[in-house]
């Protein structure tokens, strides 16, 4: 049997995965002290600064065990934190035999320790339990201790105890990883099958895979092929992550470790896919395998028109590092030309809005975000609409489906009312459960129109519940649904960019505070401007920006400079900072507006 252990740490948000991993970095001597800083493995710097953790991480270390001396090759596979990035989760955890599951002792088990647990059992992973943060003088290990035991069944003495920040029980957690988590199984001799569970993109080297070998092995010179869609390649390089990226000669069933082969993007190498050999391929690929999708989409236009093929050209170098950024080319008759992007979620949204911005120096305007419908016409024809502004008009639609999903809380008990009249009442979501997950918290199950948990529904329950919720949430199909497109008109033309499409029951309060909420963001001209949300063929609500007075003109475009703004003049067109529409500016957050207002 191989000295060979495969693990993922699998934890809430901030409960310490990223610590946890430095401290055994650190530990087995695999990064020299000088070079440690905290955070070792958040590379990207949004990750850094946001404290989260995006793409996953893998790292080989060896540590020699005190108990029966013999040296062991450890494989850490970090996970994605935040619900945008799930699939992800699914596709590290396939990849390991066993999961540290890491519990924060100050605030106990949450919505993503409990998603990611159940997923941990899925995929049939030896758990070990892990209470951490121990040193913090609020730390609460007794009521955790019984939350870890109502979720898996591990008695309370069974359970490690640790401060990944100073590094108490580190090392017994290592003895317990060799000791609890199976070798893995697979045969050198046997077919390749390799499964693929990342992939970045480098500059100077192409794609770089990052694979667990099942079966088999593999060695540069290798003809590969994506079992996929049987494209194949020549392996130019096999390595381990040490955390480096570090050369070896091959990689061996039980392995994990990256191939680079010539592929040119990202997605020639999908997530859960599974690399075989292209001359003695394998029947059977890996189970599990599926295509990403956006869940929610939004136009992009240049800060400026003429900006338009700088910004294709970097939206193309993102989807290379990118795999699940989706863009096609659009024009907005009130933005002109741009493109329509598909995202996971919101975070991912703002990652790549913050990219264009830090690396590519691109001012964008980003419209409101929304999710896919499926419409079905008079005429029998189904369509999928990810863009309000190409909603049928109501004459020609049969009906009209949304995207759901399953949504869990967990909440202390007290603040139980508060969330369900948000959920059920504000949300138009269904109560489909609940149950007590330990001690003085309950679990709440909803089924809830996507569209209303991608604006402000996290800050919102945030706030209801002082911090103490937690949310996870999956995709359970579409259903049929109550729909209707709002236009806005302002001073009189429609601007597509700012439609959205509302629940009947919902329609008429959103397209109230919409309006409001542009003539507070659209400034003053020298005549009036009214604002108008259109529905059904009618007027349902309008608002007014009044016209200026000569005397106080010079005040105007004073406000707001926004960073976005002077990225803008960076590009040196700083004049132009509202687009004209008919006869008025419009400034970009009146683009967003819409998410206010959700
Ligand atoms: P995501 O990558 O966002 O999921 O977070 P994470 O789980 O990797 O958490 P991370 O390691 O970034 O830790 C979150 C915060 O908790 C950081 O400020 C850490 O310094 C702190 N922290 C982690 N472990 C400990 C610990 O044992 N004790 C104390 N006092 N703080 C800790």
């Amino acid at each position: 049997m191989k000295n060979v252990r495969n693990i993922s740490i699998i934890a809430h948000i901030d409960h310490g995965k990223t610590t946890l991993s430095d401290r055994i970095l650190e530990i087995t001597g695999a990064i020299e002290p000088r070079k440690m800083r905290a955070q070792y493995l958040d590379s990207m710097d949004i990750e850094r600064e946001r404290g989260i953790t995006i793409k996953s991480h893998p790292l080989r270390v060896f540590y020699k065990s005190k108990k029966d001396g013999q040296i062991y090759e450890i494989n850490i596979v970090d996970t994605p934190g935040h619900v945008d990035f799930t699939y992800e989760v699914d596709r590290s955890l396939a990849a390991v035999e066993g999961a540290i599951l890491l519990v924060d002792a100050t605030q106990g088990v949450q919505a993503q320790t409990v998603a990611n647990t159940y997923k941990a059992v899925e995929h049939n992973l030896e758990i070990i339990p892990v209470i951490n943060k121990i040193d913090l003088p609020n730390a609460n290990i007794t009521e955790t201790e019984l939350e870890i035991e109502d979720l898996i069944g591990i008695p309370g003495d069974e359970i490690y105890k640790i401060s990944a920040k100073e590094g108490t029980g580190v090392e017994e957690l290592l003895e317990a990883i060799i000791e609890k988590i199976p070798a893995p199984s697979g045969k050198d001799e046997d077919k390749l099958k390799a499964l693929i569970f990342d992939a970045k993109y480098d500059k100077y080297r192409g794609v770089i895979v990052y694979v667990r070998i099942f079966d088999g092995s593999v060695k540069s010179g290798d003809k590969i092929m994506t079992f996929s869609n049987k494209q194949t390649y020549e392996v130019v390089e096999v390595g381990a992550f040490t955390p480096e990226m570090k050369k070896v000669d091959s990689l061996n069933a039980g392995d994990i470790g990256y191939i680079i082969a010539g592929m040119k993007e990202v997605s020639m190498a999908k997530i859960g896919d599974t690399i075989t050999s292209a001359k003695d391929p394998t029947k059977e690929p890996l189970p599990g395998y599926k295509e990403v999708k956006p869940m929610v989409y939004a136009g992009m236009y240049p800060g400026i028109p003429e900006y338009y093929e700088e910004l294709r050209k970097a939206l193309e170098k993102l989807k290379l590092n990118d795999s699940a950024l989706v863009f096609n080319p659009d024009h907005s008759p009130a933005l002109g030309f741009g493109f329509r992007c598909g995202f996971l979620g919101l975070l991912h949204m703002d990652v790549v809005k913050e990219r264009l911005e830090r690396e590519f120096e691109m001012a964008v305007i980003l419209t409101a975000p929304n999710v896919e419908y499926k419409v079905v016409l008079k005429n029998g024809e189904e369509l999928l609409i990810n863009d309000p502004a190409k909603f049928p008009s109501e004459s020609e639609i049969q009906e009209v489906y949304e995207p759901y999903v399953k949504l869990s809380i967990i909440t202390p008990p007290e603040y139980l009312g508060k969330l369900m009249n948000l959920v059920q009442n504000e949300k138009r979501g269904t109560m489909i459960s609940t149950e007590n997950a330990g001690f003085e918290r309950v679990v709440l199950n909803f089924e809830v129109p996507l569209a209303e948990i991608i604006f402000d529904f996290f800050d919102r329950m945030k706030a209801l519940s002082r911090g103490y919720a937690s949310m996870d949430y999956e995709l359970i199909g579409y259903r049929k649904s109550d729909l209707v497109k709002v236009t806005i008109l302002v001073n009189k033309e429609p601007v597509e960019a700012l439609s959205m499409i509302a629940h009947k029951d919902k329609a008429y309060t959103m397209a109230r505070k919409l309006v409001d909420k542009l003539a507070e963001l659209i400034p003053q001209h020298q005549f009036e401007i009214p604002i108008q949300a259109k529905a059904g063929g009618r007027i349902i609500a309008r608002s007014t920006v009044k016209a200026l007075r000569k005397d106080v003109l010079a005040k105007c475009y004073g406000g707001d400079v926004t960073r976005k703004m002077k990225l803008l003049e960076k590009q040196k067109e700083g004049k132009k900072k509202l687009r004209e529409i008919g006869r008025v500016s419009i400034p970009q957050e009146a683009f967003l507006a819409l998410l206010k207002v959700g």
